[in-house]
């Protein structure tokens, strides 16, 4: 142990909203350690994102408290998808949210929170730090869809499972000389499925930002089978789109994907690829498999690197920014610069000219 540090922040709360993914409790565990160790500071853990801030459920956290979790999935403290500054058809107004966690927050004594998330959870932090509150983000999500950093954590882990599942389709997709669609997350950006498919080796990669044709497909997997490839791989993010759906007005769109998303895209591709190629096709959904489970060695790296910066950033009062990995560096960056954006996959990133380089058909 050291010697303790001079620290502006004394009492802090820590929360982990949206989605859950592997690297939480290692990011959760580097605030903490950080913060206890080197700068003896109070915690407070908020239950379940920013709804334990508005429903009064939190706890003092204890360094015992971190122990062993920096290899365990999910997130010690719970989350919810709760979105103070949205209308979420619940009970709730805005007003009453925003005020009762601004209430809190001095009620607990607070000189900063913590907010662990992705972009709708730093996009809140920024809202709270505008309305008066000292914030602090970590960019998490498997999405890796957040805009001021370059990576963020559970991306890395989740392309480690999509990659083993692509993997393992490729025998049975052989064996019966069929075409497998692979449906991974991404409902904006599609860098998971455009990595995973690239790691994969999938022979079609359909991501939200390349509104696909069908016919483009179809030609790609008639010239694959009369190379003497009997099978093939299409991976698809879940917000992938076609030419057509892309041309429509954004609620035209809503409907028809309402009508022909059934149950999901990967489902839909599948049955468009059996009409237009008579190939016999089949689809799997991965699901929150992508987001379960122990994180990466890399992910543990990022989250810990991340976790101690934010503690750096709470000792020095630098609020109001969201730690971020640029370059080879650990930084931060204004919390206006995630905040009510997505980062889409550039129609000029290596990665797509590395696809098409080696084969792999985009849609278009
Ligand atoms: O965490 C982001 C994400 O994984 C998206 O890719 C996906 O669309 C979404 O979460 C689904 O999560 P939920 O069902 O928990 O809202």
């Amino acid at each position: 142990m050291g010697t303790i540090r001079q620290s502006a922040t004394r009492t802090f709360g820590i929360l982990t909203a949206g989605g859950d993914c592997p690297g939480l409790n290692a990011a959760i565990r580097g605030v903490c350690r950080a913060a206890y160790d080197r700068y003896d500071m109070n915690i407070v853990g908020i239950a379940d994102g920013y709804r334990g801030l508005i429903d009064e459920n939190w706890r003092i956290l204890r360094p015992t408290d971190v122990y062993g979790i920096l290899t365990r999935g999910g997130t010690i403290l719970g989350a919810s998808r709760e979105k103070p500054f949205k209308h979420q058809g619940n009970e709730y107004e805005i007003a009453d949210k925003v005020s009762a966690i601004k209430e809190n927050y001095r009620k607990l004594n607070l000189d900063c929170l913590v907010v662990l998330g992705g972009n709708g959870t730093n996009t809140t932090g920024y809202l709270l730090s505008q309305e008066g509150l000292n914030v602090v983000g970590l960019p998490k999500t498997i999405d890796n869809d957040i805009v001021g950093t370059d990576r963020t954590f559970g991306f890395h882990s989740a392309l480690a499972i999509g990659t083993e599942a692509i993997d393992r389709l490729h025998s049975t997709a052989q064996s019966h000389s069929r075409v497998i669609v692979i449906e991974l997350m991404g409902h904006k950006a599609g860098w998971l499925a455009l990595y995973a498919g690239v790691a994969g080796g999938g022979d079609v990669i359909l991501i939200p930002e390349i509104p696909y044709d069908i016919k483009v497909i179809g030609r790609h997997l008639h010239g694959r089978a009369s190379s003497g490839k009997n099978f093939s791989i299409v991976v698809v993010a879940e917000g992938a789109l076609s030419v057509e759906e892309s041309k429509m007005e954004k609620k035209e769109r809503k409907k028809y994907r309402e009508q022909t998303v059934v149950p999901t895209i990967g489902y839909r591709i599948a049955r468009e690829i059996e009409e237009e190629t008579d190939m016999e096709t089949r689809a799997t959904v991965l699901g929150y498999v992508q987001r379960g489970g122990i994180p990466s060695a890399s992910d543990r790296v990022l989250a810990t690197s991340l976790g101690t910066a934010a503690a750096d950033l709470l000792a020095r009062g630098e609020y109001g920014k969201m730690v971020a990995l640029v370059g080879d560096s650990i930084t931060a960056v204004d919390l206006s610069v995630p905040a009510g954006k997505v980062k889409s996959v550039p129609q000029n990133h290596y990665m797509l000219d590395t696809a098409m380089a080696v084969g792999t058909c985009l849609g278009q």
